[in-house]
């Protein structure tokens, strides 16, 4: 499977590679051993966060349905990326550009990435998984960040497409008074895995 990758270094400076024949692009800056072993750690810890959940999901809609699953991703959600975060040291969560909990909205650079995958995905050129791994400066640190794209796949819809049924909008009305998730279609961007690292030494591997 294809796997692009890209690390933003510093503030400013984008650097991109691609897996050949997926999308060509400029290679700026240059990827260090540390660097690949703290992308492959958050690749694995956004991996596991997804695959937990997606169990967890499938598992409570198809024994209570969509309404009774929604405590999944109230509870087990933020539980799993609590203690994957714990486990690590990093940060590990869930982010979109329209958020049904407000807890998961995005910072500043979040929301760039998300619109960056966004039009990517829409665009029909790239193709999934969609990744971005970035380091910013913090003085003399370094804080290391890894996105990674979910897109809205068919069981999604029930509880965030464009129509859903009454007593399930309800529970959801109730629980989110805020909700934002809702009107996608299958393919789009729903959001992201996010993995953010402490500020740590520039050498170190994370
Ligand atoms: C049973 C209903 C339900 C289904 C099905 C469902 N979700 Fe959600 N989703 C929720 C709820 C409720 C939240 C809010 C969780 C919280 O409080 O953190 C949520 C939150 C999210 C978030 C975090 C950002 C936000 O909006 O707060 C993402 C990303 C997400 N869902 C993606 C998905 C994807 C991808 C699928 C399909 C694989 C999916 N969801 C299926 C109910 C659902």
């Amino acid at each position: 499977m294809p796997q692009p990758w890209r690390a933003f270094i510093d503030d400013h400076e984008i650097a991109y590679r691609a897996a050949a024949g997926v999308a060509a692009g400029p290679v700026v800056g240059r990827r260090s051993r540390a660097a690949s072993d703290w992308i492959e750690h958050s690749r694995q810890l956004a991996l596991q966060l997804g695959s937990e959940l997606k169990g967890e999901l499938g598992k409570a809609m198809a024994a209570g349905g969509p309404v009774a699953a929604i405590s999944v991703c109230r509870e087990r959600a933020p539980a799993i990326a609590a203690r994957l975060s714990r486990e690590s040291g990093a940060t590990v969560g869930r982010t979109a550009l329209r958020v049904r909990n407000p807890a998961n909205a995005p910072d500043e650079l979040q929301r760039t990435l998300l619109e960056q995958f966004g039009s990517e995905l829409a665009s029909g050129k790239f193709t999934l998984p969609l990744e971005a791994a970035f380091e910013m400066r913090r003085g003399e640190l370094v804080e290391r960040r890894y996105m990674r794209a979910i897109p809205t796949e068919p069981v999604c819809l029930t509880c965030h497409g464009k129509t859903l049924a009454p007593e399930l909008a309800a529970a959801i009305a109730r629980d989110y008074p805020k909700d934002q998730a809702t009107g996608f279609e299958q393919g789009q961007l729903r959001g992201a895995f996010t993995v953010t690292w402490p500020a740590a030494a520039p050498s170190s591997g994370h």
